[in-house]
């Protein structure tokens, strides 16, 4: 392979630049002429594509979003927008592609493959909800950001003897805030994989106050049918009778953006160094994840189309451990 690009695709995460830098010099390093593709598969569609050398990467390692851009594009979604993108990439003949994104981008990337065309993936996403990979770049720093809010809430809810609720992202997967709500101990955590009672919730609340708790922190996916908006109001409507308020915060995109951790610059670094590799070695049509530890590679077969589920043991035992 003589030309080969890379394109970062759907929500931005910390670690896509480390991603990116490493795919340029490893290519180099194979004697590969690489390229980056602007602003997700809207700029393949396009033909947005800028020639990168090893310089052009320095100094973005320690860079949240991506240097390249990204994009939501349903045009990718239909058979002409691949079309186009197909095009595009045979005009530059650019023979060979990396991924970096969530199960989306990779569903995308599948059908890339499914057209002859050679794609390896890189796990990428915030909301850990990939298949293939036990985690994605992004989420051990959106973790970070998520905890550093939820410790800084407890002090003023302690002083106050307030009740919190933080939503967090992860779209339909409660990942992030399964996790955010153990390492952040937090009193209750409220799943879109586990239907919630806003009246159990006041109960689970109140019980941590007659524990001789001083705070009550409610952690909720922003998924879950009664999320931060939804059960703000429903408190406020029965004030009164539940004898408390809730006091929400959401934190949203404040968890994808900032700098990437030691862990997704490492991660990023592990999974694209493979994935140029596999590329250029003639290996296509999957995706660099990390099983069991070591940086692995699934078929985009088994990928696409499909969201890795939660392991809901674990709120058992973050109510155990709320005790
Ligand atoms: P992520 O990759 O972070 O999960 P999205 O779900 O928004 O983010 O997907 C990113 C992009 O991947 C979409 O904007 C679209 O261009 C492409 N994509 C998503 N789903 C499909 C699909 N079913 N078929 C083809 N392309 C898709
Ligand atoms: O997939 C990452 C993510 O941050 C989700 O957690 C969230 O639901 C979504 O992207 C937000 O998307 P956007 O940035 O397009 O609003």
């Amino acid at each position: 392979m003589r030309r080969m690009g890379v394109v970062t695709s759907g929500g931005d995460a910390p670690g896509m630049n480390a991603a990116i830098r490493a795919v340029v010099r490893t290519g180099l390093s194979h004697g590969c002429e690489v390229f980056g593709v602007r602003r997700g598969y809207a700029g393949l569609i396009e033909g947005e594509f800028i020639r990168l050398q090893a310089r052009d990467v320095g100094g973005i390692i320690q860079q949240g979003g991506t240097v390249l851009g990204s994009a939501r594009c349903p045009e990718f979604k239909s058979a002409e927008g691949r079309e186009r993108a197909l095009n595009a990439l045979r005009e530059r003949e650019v023979e060979g592609l990396v991924v970096v994104g969530g199960d989306g981008s990779q569903t995308g990337s599948h059908l890339l493959s499914q057209a002859g065309f050679p794609v390896v993936g890189v796990a990428s996403t915030i909301d850990n909800d990939l298949c293939g990979t036990e985690m994605s770049i992004g989420v051990d720093t959106a973790l970070n950001v998520a905890l550093e809010a939820i410790d800084r809430l407890k002090v003023t809810a302690s002083s106050h003897r307030r009740a919190f609720l933080v939503e967090v992202m992860g779209r339909d997967c409660g990942y992030i805030a399964l996790m955010t709500g153990i390492a952040g101990g937090a009193e209750v955590i409220i799943l879109p994989e586990v239907e919630a009672d806003p009246e159990e919730v006041a109960r689970d609340v109140r019980a941590a106050y007659e524990r001789g708790k001083a705070h009550a922190i409610v952690v909720v996916a922003e998924g879950a049918r009664f999320n931060a908006q939804g059960l703000a109001s429903y408190f406020r409507e029965h004030h009164e009778r539940l004898g408390f308020e809730l006091r929400a915060t959401v934190l949203g995109h404040v968890q994808r953006g900032g700098a990437p951790g030691a862990f997704d610059r490492l991660l990023a670094t592990r999974l694209a160094v493979a994935a140029t590799e596999h590329l250029l070695g003639g290996e296509r049509g999957v995706l660099m994840g990390l099983r069991e530890g070591r940086v692995a590679a699934t078929p985009l077969a088994e990928v696409a189309g499909r969201t890795k589920p939660i392991d809901l043991s674990l709120l058992k035992t973050a109510q155990v451990l709320a005790e």
